[in-house]
């Protein structure tokens, strides 16, 4: 089977980083057309800086590193600095990469590269705010539309939120962009919360991916172990009889999506984005009831196999 053609557009971010290294080790199954940059966890310049060190690592620098919007796009910019660190990497020294980020812009390298392709060829993975495809919508819909999938790590149901009781992260901190994802009528397939807290980096993960004794494995066994090192205040909450084991890898799950469908379950559904409300911006709402909803407009993962997330980890970091 031929590499799967992909673009990510992220926001490093420690678990960005280990989606990242999981990217670009898996070139045998994904043809890495590109790698976009947004504002997220930390602010534009770092979320680039990050993705152009990581891919030094991975010994990736073949794959060009584009940089998007520095901002949301109606909103300020909220940083999710608690979680992974001022730098955006965890405690890793922040470096000047040997080679940075393509002038090219990200949304212009986002209309090129999908033309470029035969329709329904390109799958797009999203793992931060989604300020770039929103942007890129807007400026040229039938681009968009060309693309063969959008993979989102994005929202809540059942798990309630992570930076807000009502929402996750990557919505809250554009929800307008994610209001017009979602009513882009694409083939979008969204991990929010529900999924990815099924996913959690445990110690033996960490000590594992150590072991490969790769400095791209060491890397993410150094973003895993920060983010269960975090202030248990700040960690995702459990139920008190599920005490958490690891932190949840959110972003990771979108990638081995990609790679092994096969280990996650999805629900179509309908998806809505809270974007008036100050106590519930950036809420989900997911509908599985199609007389409710009318239309479906997403696929909601519901189950994820945290053992094939390991395997895939282990094989690609090494
Ligand atoms: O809520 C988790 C998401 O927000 C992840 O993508 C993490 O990197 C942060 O961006
Ligand atoms: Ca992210």
């Amino acid at each position: 089977m031929s590499p799967l053609p992909l673009i990510l557009d992220c926001d490093p971010g420690v678990d960005d980083a280990v989606a990242l290294a999981l990217a670009f080790g898996a070139r045998d199954r994904l043809n890495l057309l590109g790698v976009t940059t947004t504002a997220g966890n930390v602010a534009l310049a770092k979320t680039t800086r990050n993705a152009c060190l990581i891919r030094q690592i991975a010994g990736r620098e073949d794959v060009p590193i584009h940089a998007g919007l520095a901002k949301p796009l109606a909103r300020e910019a909220i940083l999710a600095d608690d979680f992974h660190g001022p730098e955006g990497l965890g405690h890793y020294p922040s470096a000047e990469p040997r080679i940075g980020a393509t002038s090219a812009a990200a949304i212009e390298f986002l209309i090129q590269t999908i033309e470029a392709a035969p329709p329904n060829t390109v799958s797009l993975a999203v793992t931060g705010p989604m300020t770039n495809i929103a942007a890129l919508i807007q400026k040229a819909p039938d681009t968009a539309r060309r693309l063969r999938e959008i993979v989102i790590m994005g929202g809540a149901r059942r798990e309630g939120g992570n930076i807000t009781a009502s929402a996750e992260y990557n919505i809250y901190a554009d929800p307008e962009a994610a209001d017009i994802v979602f009513k882009s009528a694409g083939n979008i397939i969204v991990f929010g919360l529900d999924a990815t807290h099924q996913v959690r980096g445990t110690k033996a993960w960490v000590d594992a991916m150590n072991a490969l004794g790769t400095p791209i494995a060491k890397l993410a066994a150094d973003m895993l172990a920060f983010s269960n090192a975090l202030p248990a205040n700040l960690m995702d909450t459990t139920e008190p009889d599920q005490p958490a084991t690891g932190a949840p890898l959110h972003d990771p799950c979108v990638i081995a999506y990609l790679l092994a469908p096969e280990a996650f379950q999805l629900r179509p559904c309908r998806i809505e984005v809270e974007t008036q409300s100050t106590l519930t911006r950036g809420h989900t709402a997911i509908e599985f009831r199609e007389a409710v909803a009318g239309a479906f407009n997403a696929n909601w993962v519901s189950k994820a196999d945290p053992a094939v997330v390991l395997s895939l980890l282990l094989r690609y970091l090494a």
